[in-house]
């Protein structure tokens, strides 16, 4: 299959195909993704939380995005490989933005980049996509900003709040960025941006008027145990899975069922144990 690129993903907008975009952190997830024909593999800093054990993605450093990033790309031939600009990394000017979203695409082999926030990062977003690194923009619910958000909580209910979404999307469209994601907005306004933008909009929690919808490798499959956001359905239940199997290979070492000499072990050649002896 041949690799996704942004010209594609526009045509699926033009025609209303539903793109997909999953996170990935590792490689057997990239080749999962690869396999099954996801559109876009996005190594998020949700990394810091489902992979890391962190408390938030503001503690996730651009060295271990890095090392994840390298993993995915190694693992995904056909879908367009994305990653988030960890907080930080893009915050403390657009020559220091620059470097590491160049640092993102060299040590990470990441395709393009994703930052959240509005207005105040169009310039940023300019001056990366201008030097020919692709920007996904990403507004509504901003989890780098949870503390000043005062919680993950849903934006843009009201006309004022709405305004500012769509005003920010407009101006990240403007300034380069070739996607968006929108995050726990009302459906209404997830509908409405995609239609009043050109690029490709990815909802997550912003209803089913979007290009196309992202979630959370580990919510999709339930493998992580976090508080539950009203956006996500679980498609599978790899957890439980994971749980009967190891609380089998327990059991079975502790009472010697496993392993079976024979078919899980190896023999002596032919007369060698007596040599041995
Ligand atoms: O970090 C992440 O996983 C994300 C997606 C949920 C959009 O940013
Ligand atoms: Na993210």
């Amino acid at each position: 299959r041949k690799k996704m690129t942004i010209q594609q993903l526009q045509q699926l907008r033009e025609s209303r195909t539903p793109i997909t975009m999953v996170t990935a952190y590792d490689y057997p997830t990239a080749r999962a993704l690869d396999t099954h024909g996801v559109d876009i593999a996005l190594v998020g800093d949700s990394l810091a939380q489902v992979c890391l054990g962190l408390p938030s993605t503001t503690l996730v450093t651009l060295d271990e995005m890095l090392h994840h990033c390298r993993a995915v790309a190694r693992g995904s031939t056909h879908p367009l490989i994305i990653a988030d600009m960890p907080f930080g990394s893009y915050h403390a000017g657009v020559d220091d933005a620059v470097r590491n979203a160049v640092r993102m695409v060299k040590e990470g082999h990441v395709e393009g980049v994703k930052l959240e926030g509005g207005a105040e990062i169009v310039d940023i977003v300019r001056r990366i996509t201008q030097m020919g690194v692709p920007v996904m923009a990403h507004v509504g619910l901003l989890p780098q900003r949870h503390v000043a958000l005062s919680g993950y909580r849903v934006q843009g209910r009201d006309a004022a709040g709405a305004r500012d979404v769509y005003d920010s999307a407009k101006a990240l469209q403007e300034a380069g960025a070739f996607s968006i994601v929108l995050e726990a907005i009302p459906h209404q306004l997830g509908s409405f941006i995609t239609e009043e933008l050109s690029i490709p909009t990815i909802g997550i929690g912003a209803g089913p008027g979007t290009s196309g919808q992202v979630l959370v490798w580990d919510d999709l499959m339930t493998r992580w145990h976090g508080r539950k956001a009203k956006f996500v359905r679980r498609f599978a239940d790899v957890g439980q899975e994971e749980g009967r199997g190891i609380q089998n290979y327990i059991s079975a070492v502790r009472d010697r069922s496993f392993p079976k000499p024979k078919e899980e072990g190896y023999e002596m050649g032919p007369g060698e144990w007596d040599l041995f002896l």
